[in-house]
């Protein structure tokens, strides 16, 4: 097999990379998100069903081995390889993530700047599907030696349904409720009128929560509102608060777009299984939450 290539770093900053479109809405989020940025969220029996079998499938992989991971973010799959014993690690991802203790190349993971069959195992979790599911999953295959272990969102499951929500919901406060314009206004001449006006956006909040599936968002947003009463520059908090709900709403977007259907994920097996690799589909929960297309190469 050939070495693993050294760490590099691409220029985020060329307008030209295809990627940065895909990184913009991650660039931010990766600033201050922890570890298991993307992972924190979801239930916890899922999340644990999840880690367990990221831990027995990396438990089978043999010394010296090497792994790649795409959409790697702040490294939640990478840190358990570490933790399995595996040292030659390698991520991927299009976000310029800074202070990860893994080698980052920054890039999408549908054209990856390394050789066939370059590392023993490739994963990803919930990252390959942002670079386009069909082609990212051609090129992962091309540069794994034995392995390719990917998690994908399912698009016809609870997570999506989520996303979904969320992101209308962000489009309804930021749009026809005017939120953060009726925030400013407020903190910049309060007035008996605009307490009125605010106390009327936080009960139309709560009506829209009494209708909807998943309530998060609109939960975190009614108490922010109040939490910005508070703060020393609410004008300032409002700007903030607005870009990071458009910022949650852009990665919900592109979670919803992003999503492999069951027959996505059914055609990227039959690819697999042409390019030679025996494939097991496994759907994470019922709905499926996730899906797993675990592969091996059929050796030759
Ligand atoms: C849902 S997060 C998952 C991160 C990580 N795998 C984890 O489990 O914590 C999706 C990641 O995919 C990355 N991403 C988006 N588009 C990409 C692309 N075209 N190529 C590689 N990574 C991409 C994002 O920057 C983000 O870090």
């Amino acid at each position: 097999m050939p070495p693993v290539p050294r760490p590099d770093h691409a220029d985020p900053a060329d307008p030209s990379a295809a990627f940065a479109a895909d990184a913009a809405p991650w660039a931010v989020f990766w600033i201050d998100a922890g570890v298991d940025g993307c992972t924190r969220g979801l239930p916890p029996a899922l999340r644990g069903a999840i880690t367990r079998r990221w831990q027995l499938l990396l438990a089978g992989l043999p010394p010296g081995a090497s792994l790649l991971d795409l959409g790697c973010g702040r490294g939640a799959v990478l840190a358990l390889a570490r933790d399995a014993g595996i040292t030659r690690l390698q991520g991927v991802d299009a976000a310029p993530i800074t202070g990860t203790p893994f080698p980052l190349h920054v890039g999408s993971a549908a054209g990856l700047p390394y050789p066939d069959r370059a590392f023993t195992a490739v994963t990803s979790q919930f990252g390959v599907e942002y670079a386009g599911f069909a082609t990212a999953v051609v090129e992962a295959a091309r540069v794994a030696a034995d392995r390719l272990w990917l998690l994908v969102h399912a698009a016809d499951g609870p997570l999506h349904a989520d996303a979904r929500e969320q992101a209308a919901q962000a489009a309804w406060l930021a749009g026809p409720m005017a939120t953060f314009e009726r925030l400013a206004a407020h903190f910049r001449a309060p007035s008996p009128a605009s307490v009125a006006d605010i106390d009327a956006l936080r009960t139309a909040i709560v009506d829209h929560a009494g209708a909807a599936g998943n309530t998060s968002l609109l939960e975190g947003v009614w108490r922010a509102i109040s939490a910005l009463q508070d703060v020393a520059d609410p004008i300032a908090g409002t700007r903030d608060f607005a870009a990071g709900l458009a910022a949650h709403a852009a990665r919900m977007q592109a979670m919803v777009a992003a999503a492999p259907t069951a027959a996505d994920v059914a055609d990227a097996a039959g690819c697999l299984r042409a390019a030679g690799f025996d494939v097991i589909v496994e759907d994470v929960g019922t709905p499926p939450a996730a899906r797993w297309l675990l592969a091996s190469r059929r050796p030759t």
